[in-house]
């Protein structure tokens, strides 16, 4: 094996760009005199910038928890939604968990209070104008992403980060309607996101690495362990985490087992905190359909296809927890 020092610096993936860095503090980062394995030539390109004002749209469960977190680790946070009914239900849960943690003895009631003077809501995506960076957690549509998208990039300051909590869709795609392709990204929460130490950061081919640096030390910042992953569907996580969900549907629609046996094998036997199917009602029957979709079309394996009886349950209406009907909530049992 040739080893990385004789490997000419024009060869190296871009992965392994940031192994020399040194962290000082949140959002100050230094960089080692030796440059062998960074394909750049100006420590310039890979400097992270400093973010202070974030902007979250969407407030339902993963904009709210994102919201949460955020302005939980001391950041100014303005949260989005389309209507005022929308807004308030994301606020109350936000409000709602801090008044939790506070019940719990986790926080101070100063530090409940100190964290809700930190976030506000708004209907009104001008008020985006001064954001570092943005956020977008909206349904997972590609043509309502777009449009968000480009209405942000005409507002938002010029150096400002647009990334997408998307869990399958190509990042490259909401870039494309930007004039700021190298500084969108994927950033990648997982449910609950207050709670979940992981966040994927999702390089396309035109994120620049400033924008990874940045992303990385933020995440860090929420106390989150990042990992970088490819624009390709279903990232790292979902990659592996949909076909074990479809293949325990198939299981259960097959006949093999009940839907309990499966999840209590899943948790006494590998230690999961939850089965398959607990799971699929808490990360919702719809997303599990939609991320399986996505996938599915970019590797068409029968792995990724999602099953009868999952499209059959999202065709029913039934979401999992997020409207009280899934696999075991709102079901006779
Ligand atoms: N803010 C801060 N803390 C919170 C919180 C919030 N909003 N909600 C819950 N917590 C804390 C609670 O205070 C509690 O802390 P303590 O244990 O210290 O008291 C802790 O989180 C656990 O909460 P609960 O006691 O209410 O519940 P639990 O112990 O049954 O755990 C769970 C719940 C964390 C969800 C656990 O069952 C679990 O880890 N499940 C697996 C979740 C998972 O796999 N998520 C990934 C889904 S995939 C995804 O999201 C990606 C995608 O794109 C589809």
């Amino acid at each position: 094996m040739v080893p990385a020092d004789v490997v000419p610096a024009d060869v190296v993936p871009a992965d392994v760009v940031p192994a020399d860095v040194t962290r000082q503090a949140a959002g100050a980062v230094q960089y080692s005199a030796d440059t062998t394995c960074s394909p750049y030539t100006s420590d310039e390109r890979i400097r992270s910038m400093t973010i202070k004002h974030v902007g979250v749209v969407g407030a339902g469960l993963m904009g709210s928890g994102i919201a949460q977190t955020i302005a939980q680790a001391g950041y100014d946070v303005v949260l989005m939604e389309v209507n005022q009914e929308l807004l308030d239900r994301g606020l109350a849960r936000v409000h709602g968990a801090w008044r939790m943690l506070a019940g719990k003895g986790k926080v101070t009631e100063a530090q409940a209070k100190e964290y809700g003077g930190r976030i506000r809501g708004t209907l009104n995506l001008q008020e985006f104008g001064d954001r570092d960076l943005v956020i977008e957690a909206i349904i997972e549509n590609m043509d309502e992403k777009k449009k968000l998208f480009s209405a942000l990039d005409a507002i938002l300051p010029a150096e400002a980060l647009l990334v997408s909590n998307t869990s399958s869709l190509p990042i490259i795609e909401m870039a494309s309607v930007t004039g700021r392709q190298e500084r969108v990204a994927g950033l990648h929460f997982f449910n609950p996101a207050p709670v979940m130490k992981l966040v994927e950061i999702v390089r396309t081919i035109a994120t620049s690495e400033a924008t990874i640096t940045t992303l990385r030390d933020f995440s860090t910042s929420l106390g989150k362990t990042p990992i970088i992953a490819k624009d390709t569907a279903g990232f790292v996580v979902n990659f592996l985490l949909i076909p074990y969900m479809l293949a325990a549907v198939r299981m259960y629609e097959n006949g093999l087992a009940t839907k309990e046996d499966i999840d209590t094998g899943m948790k006494l036997g590998c230690g999961y905190p939850m089965g398959p199917f607990e799971l699929l009602d808490y990360v919702g029957l719809d997303t599990t359909l939609y991320a399986a979709e996505a996938i599915y079309k970019e590797y068409p394996d029968p792995a990724y296809a999602p099953p009868t009886l999952l499209r059959r349950m999202v065709q029913a209406g039934r979401y999992g927890k997020k409207n009280g009907k899934g696999f075991y909530v709102g079901v006779e049992q």
